[in-house]
């Protein structure tokens, strides 16, 4: 219901003539409203230069990058945010705002599969199932994992239907042969969450780059250890990865229109294919 606040009535004739008094008196003392040119304001010299406006305050990059990245630090690094967020009621460890992009790709690409390395809980499994079946009644996905964690997530309708675990380290050559085999040339999008280490997500680029048509992504989440902008510690990671594949295969370039929400966990961490 929306609730009316009447103002109070201010009347009567004490009142009336305290509000001229007042009135007089802000004339006579020149705090009046404005006059307009013409009406007697005494205008610049002649030949005197019109006065300056001051400078309106312009962009400042630098301030700008130094929040969103105290922005990123503070959200990735609280265990209150991110780590609790769940799916259809599944963990799910993941930054909403890339997710939402993530969404956005799988939405244009409308790929036949989504590999993606690292299930945890499966959360994220069935967050992209969920998205994918809308775009794609033939879409799967493939997750990855060393450990089986998703009991859970096995019991919801949409994971029943569209996903398929594997059980195996991402870069073992068993288990990208079998990616490969199931995938079967069709088109596919590739996300990696699972070990955040150089090494390991520079051999999943390599392992599974050539599973990704012309226009479609491989997404490198967690960019943002070891400086970027997370504190330096970690050791290269996702980003110094993407760094090193990007220098071996031209096929792929950064999509940075992918970081336009600015709080990303993934810089760098949209590639898309173009050859
Ligand atoms: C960040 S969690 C994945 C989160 C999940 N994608 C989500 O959003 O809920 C990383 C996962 O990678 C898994 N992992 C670690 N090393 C791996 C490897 N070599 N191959 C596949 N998965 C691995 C871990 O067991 C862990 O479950």
């Amino acid at each position: 219901m929306v609730q009316h606040i009447t103002a109070p009535r201010l009347g009567g004739r004490p009142f009336q003539s305290f509000i001229i008094a007042a009135l007089i008196l802000l004339v006579a003392s020149g705090g009046g409203a404005q006059p307009s040119p013409g009406q007697g304001t005494p205008g610049p010299a002649e030949g005197a230069a019109p006065a300056k406006k001051p400078a309106a305050p312009g962009p400042d990059k630098a301030a700008d990058r130094e929040l969103i990245d105290r922005m990123i630090i503070l959200w990735a690094q609280s265990k209150n945010t991110w780590m609790k967020n769940k799916w259809l009621g599944i963990p799910t460890l993941q930054n909403p705002v890339d997710a939402w992009v993530t969404q956005e790709i799988i939405f244009e690409v409308k790929p036949d599969f989504i590999v993606e390395a690292g299930t945890a809980a499966g959360g994220s499994a069935t967050l992209w199932a969920t998205i994918l079946e809308q775009v794609n009644p033939n879409g799967r996905v493939i997750t990855i994992d060393v450990v089986d964690a998703a009991a859970a997530a096995r019991r919801v309708p949409v994971v029943q239907r569209r996903v398929d675990f594997l059980l195996g380290s991402s870069t073992d050559a068993k288990i990208v042969e079998e990616v490969k085999r199931r995938v079967a040339g069709r088109p596919a999008m590739v996300i990696l969450d699972s070990l955040h280490t150089r090494e390991h997500v520079l051999n999943e680029l390599r392992s599974y780059a050539p599973i990704v048509p012309v226009g479609s992504y491989i997404v490198v989440q967690d960019g943002m250890f070891n400086g970027h902008p997370l504190p330096e510690g970690w050791g290269p990671g996702p980003y110094e990865a993407v760094e090193a594949f990007l220098q071996e295969n031209s096929g792929f370039v950064v999509d940075r229109d992918r970081e336009r929400l600015m709080l990303t966990f993934n810089p760098k961490g949209f590639l898309r294919r173009v050859k």
